[in-house]
C-alpha cells in the first residue's frame, strides 16, 4: 500500500519525485523535467495555476481556438473555443459563415432563475409545519439579509421561497426550495451561502417555537445545496431561411437536403440512441465555449442532460420543421452561466474570451452560446445527412495520425495526396507510411551498390 500523509504539504518538486517513485517508476528528474516543460515561465502566473485547485504538478494544456463569422442577433462575435476534438471548430465555423450569409442567428432568454434545496427531514405534523412556514418565511428570508443585500443592489437576490411537503414519497422528507436571480454571476457560492443560513435558522425557528409540541419540533437538516438543474434559466436560438436559399448542399438539391435534415432531426427526438450522440455533437459546442470563458461545464452538462429528458425520455435538444417552403432549425435549453465571478476573471485566458466576445452580460453568453449549440448541431446533421462525418473527420484525424507516426514533412505531404480520394484508418495510414519508409531504404541500397 502507498499511503502517504501531508502529501498536500508537500513542495511541488517533493510530489513529483514521490509520484516518479512510486508510480511511474521513472527517474524523478526526468519527470519534473517532463512536467515542467508544461510550467509558465512567469513564476507568478505558475502560482495562480496552481492556486485554482490542489496537488498541482503542472499544466494540462488544450488548443484555444476561435470560430469566425457568427452572427448572433445582428451582432457580430469571433467565438473563442477550448476543444481537444478536432473537426469540431472546422465544422462550427462553416455553420456560422453558412448562416451569416442567410441573416444569422436569433437568440433570446427565456428565464434567469436558479434554484437551491435545503433538504430536512421533520418529525411533527406536516400541515403545522405548512402554517409556521407561511407565517415566518419573511422572517426566514430576512435572516439571510446580510448575505442578498449587495446582490439586490445589483437587481438580483432571492425571488421566491417555497415549502415541499416529499413525506409520501420518503417518510418525514420535506424541502425549502429556493429561487435566485444571481445577475451576471453564475452564483454557486452566493446559492450556497444563502441556503446554509436558511437552513441553520430554519432548524432553530422550529425548535424554538412553541407552536410546535416539544418532542415533534425537530427540524433535521440533511443538506443545503443549489440544484445545477436550472430549468427557468433557459435560452433558445433560431435560424431559418427559404428552402431554395440553402443551396446545393454537399452535392444535395435544397428539398432533398431540407427534408433528409428535418427528418435527422426527428429521429433524434424519439429514439434516445440516436439523441445521445446528437446531443453530444451539441455539447462539443457548448462546452468548448463554456470552458473558454472558465464557467463549470461539469453544471453546464449535468442540466442539459436532465432537461433533454423532462418529457420522461431522453431527446434532442434541436428541432428542426418546414413550414410554407420555409426551413426552420432551433435549440433550447438551459444554462447558467457567469461573467463575473470565479474562474471568469482569475484565469487569464478566460478574461482574453469575455474581451474577446465584447465583455457580454450572462445573458447575452446565454444567448452566443446557444447559437454555437444550433451551429454544431446544423454542421453535424448537414454532414450526417449527405457525406457521412468521416471524410471531414479523418481528413482532420490525418494530422494527429501523421503526428503520431512522426511524420517527415516529405512523408506528410506524399500521404495527404495519397488519401485525398481514400478511406482514411490509421492502419491504413500506418501501412502507406510503411511502404514509403521501405522504399526509400531499397532506393538508398541500391544507389549504393
Ligand atoms: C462527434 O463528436 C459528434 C457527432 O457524433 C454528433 C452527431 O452525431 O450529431 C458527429
Amino acid at each position: 500500500m502507498k499511503k502517504i500523509s501531508s502529501f498536500s504539504k508537500l513542495s511541488k518538486y517533493e510530489k513529483i519525485s514521490w509520484i516518479a517513485k512510486n508510480f511511474l517508476y521513472e527517474n524523478p528528474v526526468d519527470v519534473i523535467e517532463n512536467f515542467a516543460g508544461f510550467w509558465y515561465e512567469n513564476v507568478e502566473a505558475q502560482k495562480q495555476f496552481e492556486g485554482f485547485s490542489e496537488n498541482t504538478l503542472t499544466n494540462f494544456h488544450l488548443p484555444f481556438g476561435v470560430a469566425p463569422n457568427f452572427i448572433v442577433n445582428h451582432k457580430d462575435y469571433c467565438v473563442p473555443m477550448v476543444t481537444e476534438e478536432s473537426s469540431v471548430v472546422a465544422a462550427l465555423s462553416n455553420a456560422a459563415k453558412f448562416w451569416m450569409e442567410r441573416g444569422g442567428i436569433s437568440a433570446r432568454v427565456l428565464d434567469t432563475k436558479k434554484i437551491g434545496q435545503v433538504h430536512f427531514f421533520f418529525n411533527g405534523d406536516g400541515n403545522k409545519l405548512k402554517s409556521f412556514f407561511e407565517n415566518n418565511k419573511k422572517d426566514l428570508l430576512n435572516t439571510a439579509k446580510d448575505l442578498t443585500e449587495s446582490m439586490e443592489k445589483r437587481g438580483g437576490g432571492i425571488i421566491s421561497i417555497e415549502l415541499i411537503d416529499k413525506s409520501d414519497i420518503e417518510p418525514e422528507y420535506y424541502q425549502l426550495k429556493l429561487e435566485f436571480e444571481t445577475c451576471d454571476s453564475m452564483g454557486a457560492n452566493f446559492i450556497n451561502s444563502v441556503l446554509e443560513r436558511i437552513g441553520q435558522e430554519w432548524r432553530g425557528m422550529v425548535k424554538h417555537s412553541d407552536y410546535f409540541d416539544k418532542d415533534s419540533n425537530e427540524v433535521e437538516i440533511n443538506m443545503c445545496i443549489l440544484s445545477n438543474y436550472t430549468p427557468d434559466c433557459i435560452v433558445e436560438a433560431q435560424v431559418s431561411c427559404k428552402i431554395e436559399d440553402l443551396g446545393i448542399v454537399n452535392g444535395f438539391a435544397p428539398n432533398h437536403f431540407a427534408d433528409k435534415f428535418v427528418k435527422a432531426i426527428r429521429i433524434a427526438e424519439i429514439d434516445v440512441y440516436r439523441a445521445t450522440t446528437h446531443n453530444k455533437g451539441i455539447l462539443n459546442g457548448i462546452d468548448s465555449v463554456v470552458i473558454a470563458t472558465g464557467n463549470d461545464f461539469r453544471a453546464v452538462e449535468s442540466c442539459i442532460h436532465t432537461y433533454a429528458s423532462h418529457s420522461g425520455q431522453y431527446r434532442s435538444l434541436s428541432k428542426a420543421w418546414i413550414d410554407q417552403n420555409i426551413f426552420n432549425f432551433s435549440i433550447k435549453f438551459p444554462i447558467a452561466l457567469g461573467t463575473v465571478g470565479g474562474l471568469t476573471k482569475l484565469h487569464p485566458l478566460a478574461k482574453t474570451s469575455l474581451q474577446l466576445l465584447g465583455n457580454p452580460s450572462s445573458k447575452e453568453l446565454m444567448q452566443i452560446v446557444a447559437a454555437v449549440g444550433l451551429m454544431q448541431n446544423y454542421a453535424a446533421v448537414k454532414s450526417l445527412v449527405t457525406t457521412g462525418i468521416q471524410v471531414g473527420h479523418m481528413k482532420m484525424h490525418l494530422s494527429n495520425i501523421l503526428a503520431e507516426l512522426k511524420a517527415t514533412v516529405d512523408e506528410a505531404k506524399e500521404v495527404e495526396n495519397y488519401f485525398k480520394d481514400k478511406v482514411i484508418s490509421v492502419s491504413e495510414v500506418k501501412n502507406y507510411i510503411k511502404k514509403l519508409r521501405d522504399s526509400l531504404i531499397s532506393k538508398n541500397k541500391l544507389e549504393k551498390i
